[in-house]
């Protein structure tokens, strides 16, 4: 619990109303910031906290009154907004053309499939890629990598740099790595890469798996509804921060490599239509022949569905 208590726990103290067992409660139900409060209703914030309806409004009006909750913006804005969009390179020709250039910041890519699949390589490969110049297909900026299976390899990032002509320890130096114990730790991590992202010009952030620890925490039914709702807010918090920074948001989702009874449709991840809805781009990975990996872009905003054989080699991603 301890862990946890990173500093986005006390701008919810500051809330008129919420006292510090309420704050962790709100906590605990995944109410990390003053925004996920002001946009909850009565209900969902009684429940949470085990509040009565009229204490839960009046939290939930301060917050709102403290929220920037921000307004409409003109077609022009958005266009200009559009124009900002840079586009991240995987390392791969065929892979960038399928997602149109390139991983685009301002949005969430989801790479989901089964083990081995090449979600956590193609993770590593952007954490050096975004380094790059924007000439060679980066974004000029550092990584954030939240770790929840403890997959990241520092080694891995030397072979990646080497094979651009980068050097290790410089590539290194730009990555910032954190696991996460719980899901919300998971949650209180983005909170902190707001905070750190103010000062160090960040591009990217990883959350490698997405989905693990939900998955391992709400078990059965009855939970269902509940997790769902927190990874929504989590997603939304992650789409929030690509906004602000112009960044890359890339998570990652595994699927049952059996298309069988437990998941149907074996294009269909854990996380259901929350992750799917919030995330831009949705990438389903397959294995193939050795090394070699089938990219599907799945529900794009714009983009056609269409695949992309890629391999993965000690120097990273390549065609
Ligand atoms: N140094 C390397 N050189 C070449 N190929 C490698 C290297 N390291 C890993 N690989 C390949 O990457 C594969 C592992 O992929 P990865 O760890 O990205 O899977 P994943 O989709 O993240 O799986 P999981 O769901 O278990 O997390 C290995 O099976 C191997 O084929
Ligand atoms: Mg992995």
């Amino acid at each position: 619990m301890v862990k946890n208590k990173i500093d986005a726990e006390d701008k919810i103290d500051e809330l008129p109303g919420v006292g510090p067992s309420t704050a962790e409660k709100l906590m605990d139900a995944g109410y990390t910031d003053i925004m996920s409060i002001a946009v909850a209703s009565p209900k969902e914030l009684s429940e949470a906290a085990d509040l009565g309806d009229s204490s839960a409004a009046k939290i939930i009006q301060n917050a709102r009154k403290q929220a920037d909750i921000g307004g409409f913006e003109t077609g022009s804005a958005l266009l200009e907004k559009r124009a900002k969009v840079g586009r991240l390179t995987s390392g791969s020709e065929i892979f960038n053309e399928l997602l149109g250039g390139g991983f685009e910041t301002q949005s969430i890519i989801e790479l989901f499939g089964e083990f081995g699949s090449a979600k956590t390589q193609i993770a590593h490969q952007l954490c050096v890629t975004v380094q790059l110049p924007k000439e060679q297909g980066g974004l000029d900026g550092h990584a954030f990598f939240i770790d929840t299976e403890n997959t990241f390899r520092p080694e891995r990032i030397v072979q990646m740099a080497e094979a651009y002509g980068l050097d290790p320890d410089e590539v290194l130096k730009k990555i910032h790595v954190a696991r996460a114990y719980n899901s919300n730790h998971q949650m209180l991590l983005v909170e902190k890469v707001k905070e750190i992202s103010k000062e160090t010009p960040t591009s990217l952030l990883v959350v490698d798996s997405l989905t693990a620890h939900f998955r391992a925490e709400y078990i059965g039914r009855g939970a269902l509804a509940d997790r769902q709702q927190k990874l929504n807010r989590h997603m939304h918090d992650l789409l929030r921060w690509s906004d602000l920074n112009n960044g890359v948001v890339c998570v990652t989702n595994q699927v049952s490599s059996k298309p069988d009874a437990f998941f149907g449709d074996p294009t269909r991840p854990i996380g259901g239509h929350i992750v799917g809805h919030t995330a831009t781009f949705r990438i389903y990975l397959r294995k193939s022949k050795g090394p070699k990996r089938i990219a599907r872009l799945i529900d794009s905003p714009h983009l056609p569905e269409g695949e992309a054989v890629f391999t993965v080699s000690e120097k990273g991603i390549r065609d």
